[in-house]
């Protein structure tokens, strides 16, 4: 039996080399020809992907979807459970490799790496916590922690149960968290005493109990110490991390799942209404997320891989977490902020755990571009071999320093296009096989099949356009449901050109068929690569009570790609604009979280409306950019001379 088992480990270890020799494409002919086949045999291509990893039973088909009413399911009828291929699966390979490198906030405190065997280890003693008070396979566990190992063996310890995590970022409000954790009626909330971000400390558990206050699903509140400071205690309810860990047994099986039972749910924001729940499930998105790290960043067997995300969005999900796992990869995770305690924290970072693949967000380059070169010069940066970006488009200025002075002109930059709804990466640049164009996010990876719409929702199959991005085919990783409401998941993605999935954003496509990504053609505004729906804004400033009504559009912003516009109607006079401003930001930081609060606020008689009642946000869109060369016809306003008088108000047209 013993024989038996390891001659089945050593072929299974074999097998699992030649596949990944395979998996990685290596030249620029190597990728179209993978290509090509992803789309002429999807089932085959994909199956090929999934076949390395345990499962506990195969699948019977690759492939299961329609987008008209909607649904899809991936590796139909498999059964698996996706910590067994993050963790297990590496014991007896790499069991002593680093897992997870955590770097902490605070540059003189002692990190602490955990290496695969005691990640797993702690995993499983996690999970047999959740257990013991009765989470079973498809109940919701929220976290709300901050960038901490624990978040990560949270969110495993879930995954090994079959329990779904749904992550609330550690920014937004006890408002925001009770909303989340209400609509997926979430049983347990895992948090931490408070938070350390730069020289803040951020009382977590506060915003926690405020949340609880009105969240009757939740039986109990596990509390990570990570500050020391004092927290209220509600007994019953309320445990300590450490206490429970210390109780529980490092011995826990994993559960088997359903390919398509869900792993997480995670809210964004969209151009209506309250932000969604997207629903991941289990094998698609493990097979897609594996597949377009190891791609994308290639990592070698001792390299140091870092995403500067937070777990809280799905970056952090999928390529700190699910990713770089599944990779057998060494994942960085890191507590702070950029700018703290100076500009050259990241760079620091770099060179102390001699990170190789290093990923992060235009706004954080702009920020960090405009502090000045001093905060580079003082590091080598030498092992640097590629360079991400994700979030937002990245601008010529900004791609062309992040080349020059942190990839020292020799590290390719991944522009990686992708959204929460699609899981994983979709089109990305590969290292070394893809030849880059700054700003151009370039091509799609084998197995997405992307289009440009006219508003007519007519493909355009030409070269040198405009369009609105849909995908046309579905891949492992894309949305099954937003959780709770399969119409609006349906609606939103499906229901507009029928046939694609609409992604929200407008992209050009080049004379080499290069993809580059304009932004968001909704009521979505990305503002540090986060998402925010002007609807969700306007709500909360109207319940300020001298509020009537509100219009929120973006605004450009130098570091942050797109700020926060907000015009807003009072039935009052305002004595102090200051004062009634500073009310507005802080109903917005109570509803949403401090990333919502408007960048600029004018206060306007009246909004320019049509005859119907619509508010013309192409106007105020206008006037928020400074640019009013071109309003458009206005004739068909209630009250067109409303639009001299907004823009003799704006601050953005002082002086033009
Ligand atoms: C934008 C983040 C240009 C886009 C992974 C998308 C990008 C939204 C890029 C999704 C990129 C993301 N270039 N724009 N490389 N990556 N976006 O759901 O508008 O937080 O629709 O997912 O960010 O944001 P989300």
């Amino acid at each position: 039996m013993y024989i038996c088992n390891s001659v089945r480990q050593s072929i299974k270890i074999i097998q699992h080399l030649e596949v990944m020799s395979s998996l990685i494409i290596k030249s620029f002919a190597q990728y179209k020809k993978e290509y090509a086949r992803s789309v002429e045999n999807p089932e085959g291509f994909w199956a090929e992907r999934a076949d390395e990893f345990v499962w506990h039973r195969k699948w019977d088909k690759v492939l299961d979807y329609n987008f008209v009413d909607y649904q899809t399911q991936w590796f139909v009828n498999g059964k698996l459970n996706i910590t067994e291929n993050c963790l297990d699966r590496h014991l007896a390979t790499q069991g002593d490799k680093k897992a997870i490198v955590w770097e902490p906030n605070d540059p003189n405190d002692a990190g602490q790496t955990l290496t695969y065997r005691e990640l797993h280890a702690k995993v499983c003693q996690f999970s047999n916590v959740l257990k013991s008070l009765g989470v079973v396979q498809g109940d919701r566990v929220c976290l709300y922690m901050p960038m901490i190992p624990e978040l990560a063996i949270a969110v495993l310890a879930c995954a090994r149960l079959g329990a779904v995590h749904s992550v609330v970022f550690g920014g937004f409000s006890a408002q925001s968290i009770s909303d989340r954790i209400n609509d997926s009626a979430c049983k347990i909330l895992v948090t931490s005493d408070g938070a350390f971000r730069g020289n803040k400390e951020i009382k977590l558990k506060d915003i926690a109990d405020e949340a609880m206050s009105s969240t009757p699903s939740v039986e109990k509140c596990i509390v990570f110490k990570r500050t020391g400071s004092f927290v209220h205690w509600t007994a019953g309810r309320d445990l300590w991390w450490h206490e429970e860990m210390a109780k529980a047994s490092v011995d826990c099986p994993a559960i088997s799942v359903d390919s398509e039972d869900p792993l997480f749910i995670l809210y964004t924001s969209g151009s209506t209404g309250k932000p969604k729940g997207v629903l991941h499930t289990t094998a698609g998105y493990m097979v897609y997320t594996h597949y377009t790290f190891a791609n994308v960043f290639r990592p070698g067997k001792n390299d140091v891989y870092w995403c500067t995300a937070d777990i809280g969005w799905i970056t952090g999900h999928s390529y700190i977490v699910y990713g770089p796992l599944l990779a057998g990869a060494t994942t960085v995770m890191f507590e702070g902020i950029p700018t703290w305690p100076d500009a050259g924290r990241f760079w620091q970072v770099i060179d102390k755990l001699k990170v190789n693949q290093f990923y992060t967000a235009p706004t954080a380059l702009r920020s960090l571009m405009g502090a000045g070169l001093q905060h580079v010069a003082p590091y080598s940066l030498s092992t640097l071999k590629v360079l991400g970006s994700v979030g937002e488009p990245i601008n010529e200025e900004a791609w062309i320093w992040y080349h020059k002075y942190i990839g020292k002109s020799r590290c390719p930059i991944v522009d990686t296009w992708w959204q929460t709804e699609t899981g994983g990466i979709l089109i990305s640049p590969l290292p070394n096989v893809t030849k880059l164009k700054p700003t151009m996010a370039t091509l799609p990876l084998p197995g997405v099949q992307p289009v440009l719409l006219t508003p007519e929702g007519k493909e355009i199959t030409e070269n040198n356009v405009e369009g609105l991005l849909c995908i046309k085919y579905p891949w492992p990783s894309i949305i099954r449901t937003t959780y709770g409401d399969h119409e609006r998941c349906r609606a939103t993605y499906f229901g507009l050109f029928p046939g694609y999935y609409f992604t929200g954003d407008g992209a050009k496509r080049d004379e080499d068929g290069y993809y580059r990504i304009i932004g968001r053609v909704d009521d979505v505004i990305n503002v540090s690569g986060h998402r925010i729906g002007t609807a969700e804004v306007e709500d909360a400033i109207n319940k300020h009570p001298f509020v009537v009504e509100s219009a929120v559009v973006a605004c450009p912003h130098p570091i942050k790609g797109q700020g926060i516009y907000a015009f807003i109607i009072c039935d009052r006079t305002i004595v102090s604009e200051k004062a009634f401003k500073d009310e507005v930001l802080l109903e917005v930081t109570k509803q949403i979280g401090a990333i919502a609060k408007p960048d600029i606020i004018q206060v306007v008689p009246g909004l320019p409306k049509t005859r119907s009642g619509k508010i013309m946000r192409r106007i105020l869109r206008k006037i928020a950019e400074g640019d009013i060369s071109n309003l458009g016809d206005t004739s068909t306003l209630l009250d067109p001379s409303i639009v001299d008088v907004i823009k003799a108000g704006a601050p953005t047209l002082k002086g033009k």
